[in-house]
């Protein structure tokens, strides 16, 4: 059974199509990205999957479920704001669960065994302005992951970050992910990322969004940096550039 599946979604906002004819699908454990040109209609989709937004037709389904417009089947990491900056790191990474209803102490039991691997050990008191920005984007991923729900949601997670950082939480993504093998589907603008991490990259024409291309990614894992120099990954990369900007 598919984790995820999207078939014939339209969705329009204040009369303007930004959705039509979507189709999409993940498999369990595997980790799937969406690149697509600014305003195409990328974080609308996941608004839809959230249940924040409503569609004017489609089947959305996590885990062979319709959506039911309750409790929500999907963790999602916003594109930004995901942390706020008057609770400390612990109550930040808390708020996914407590707004699923679990109470602060339960809560914090179920973070704690994430902090060494997300590296924030040590950092539970401090507040996050007083966190690097790779820091803050690892605790706003831990909070996601925190929720265990079938589906993780990721709208350009390393979107703010400089490129240094932005490469190195790559990496770390990278090897997180063969750890725990979530389901994964990932919004972002940058080729590289898309191709650097996922199994399968969706790519979106610009609005009103469909898919307009679909790409297989089968280097080898665990995939290290070595890989961007592969010709093979340059001529990849090459051809969902061209894709993307005709
Ligand atoms: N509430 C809204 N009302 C009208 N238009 C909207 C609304 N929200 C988003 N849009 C428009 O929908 C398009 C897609 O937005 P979005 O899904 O955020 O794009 P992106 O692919 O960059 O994530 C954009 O052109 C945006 O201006
Ligand atoms: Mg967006």
């Amino acid at each position: 059974m598919n984790a995820l599946s999207i078939s014939g979604l339209d969705v329009t906002l204040g009369g303007l199509p930004v959705v039509r004819g979507l189709e999409l699908h993940a498999e369990p454990g595997e980790f799937v990205s969406i690149l697509g040109p600014s305003g195409s209609g990328k974080s609308t989709t996941f608004g839809v999957l959230t249940g924040a937004l409503k569609p004017d037709a489609g089947d959305v389904r996590i885990e062979g479920n319709e959506l039911n417009g309750k409790a929500s089947r999907v963790a999602f990491m916003p594109q930004k704001d995901a942390l706020l900056p008057w609770r400390t790191v612990m109550n930040n990474l808390t708020l996914g669960l407590e707004v699923r209803g679990s109470k602060r102490g339960p809560a914090r039991e179920k973070v704690r065994p994430l902090l060494e691997p997300f590296g924030l050990k040590g950092f539970e008191d401090k507040y996050p302005a007083q966190l690097s920005g790779g820091m803050r984007q690892r605790a706003a991923l831990l909070r996601t992951v925190a929720q265990e729900q079938p589906v993780l949601l990721l709208d350009e997670p390393f979107g703010a970050l400089d490129a240094l950082t932005r490469s190195e939480m790559q990496r770390w993504l990278e090897q997180m992910w063969e750890q725990y093998r979530w389901t994964v589907l990932l919004i972002t603008h940058d080729v590289r990322e898309a191709l650097y991490l996922s199994d399968r990259v969706y790519v979106f024409s610009p609005r009103p969004a469909r898919v307009a291309a679909e790409i297989v990614v089968d280097f080898p894992r665990p995939r290290t940096p070595e890989l961007l120099a592969d010709p093979e990954f340059a001529a990849l990369e090459a051809q969902l550039l061209k894709q993307l900007i005709g």
